[in-house]
């Protein structure tokens, strides 16, 4: 019998958020992490049906998955550094099911732009997103706490996503469950999702120290101690990566 083909063309899912720092790193990471482990591949010389993407210059992607042992990394990862070609043919390849992609952050290239005009612009940079944008079946926008990562939230959807027609999902990260205890600050993020009709998951991915340690110390979700806040920490993207995979 020949080898099982992938019938239909891998699905991508991006991480996308004008502001620096909101988390688009973390969560493609760890999604990617909890997406392979769950579709391992056939045997141990198959490729992995799951690949991490990072068009991003900076390599947090790269740095991130290198520090993780080859043996406990459930992904393949790929680092296109803006080069042209490269998804779209990750989109193609059979072997693939699930590509996560890692974006920049991004700054308005002209600020005397008219203002419905593109905001990503023509650059190198802007060609890889307008690439990778393209071939997105759901975009992941981060909302986190902090107000400076609202008013980006809303330009990444209005200005970049919705004029593309990119079905996007609000991820509500770095909550601070611990301070936030009768979800005060939780529910105004909600609210601030729903009073402008974006979707949001419901799963927020709280904050806990552990995850700013992860790159460093080559782990992902999948890779924390089973017990206490690394369980919960842990938690957040399973139920996060379930949401997903029902998006699309
Ligand atoms: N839920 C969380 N809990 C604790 N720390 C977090 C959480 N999410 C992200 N961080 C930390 O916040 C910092 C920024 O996150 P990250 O690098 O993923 O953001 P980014 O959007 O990819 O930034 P950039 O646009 O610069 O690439 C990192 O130190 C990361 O470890
Ligand atoms: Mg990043």
């Amino acid at each position: 019998m020949p080898p099982a083909q992938n019938p239909v063309a891998a699905k991508v899912i991006t991480t996308f958020q004008q502001k620096g720092g909101s988390g688009k790193s973390t969560i493609t990471i760890n999604l990617a992490a909890v997406a392979g482990q769950n579709n391992p591949p056939a045997t141990p010389e198959d490729p992995c049906p799951v690949v991490a993407a990072g068009i991003d210059r900076q390599g947090s992607l790269e740095d991130w998955s290198a520090r993780v042992p080859e043996d406990r990394l459930p992904f393949d990862y790929v680092v296109t550094k803006g080069k042209l070609g490269e998804i779209p043919d990750l989109v193609k390849d059979p072997d693939v099911s699930r590509i996560f992609v890692d974006t920049p952050g991004f700054m308005e290239t002209d600020p005397d732009a008219p203002l419905d005009a593109d905001p990503l612009g023509s650059g190198p940079t802007a060609q890889a997103m307008e690439e990778v944008l393209e071939h997105t079946d759901l975009a992941l926008v981060p909302l986190t706490p902090e107000w400076l990562t609202h008013r980006p939230a809303e330009f990444s959807i209005e200005r970049v996503l919705k004029p593309r027609n990119v079905k996007f999902l609000v991820v509500i990260n770095m909550w601070d469950s611990g301070n936030d205890r009768d979800f005060k600050e939780l529910n105004e993020l909600r609210k601030w999702c729903t009073d402008r009709g974006y979707p949001y998951a419901s799963q927020a991915i709280r904050r806990y120290k552990i995850h700013s340690k992860a790159p460093k110390d080559g782990l992902t979700v999948i890779q924390y101690p089973e017990s206490g806040t690394a369980l919960r920490a842990r938690e957040d993207f399973y139920k996060l990566a379930l949401t997903i995979e029902q998006a699309i």
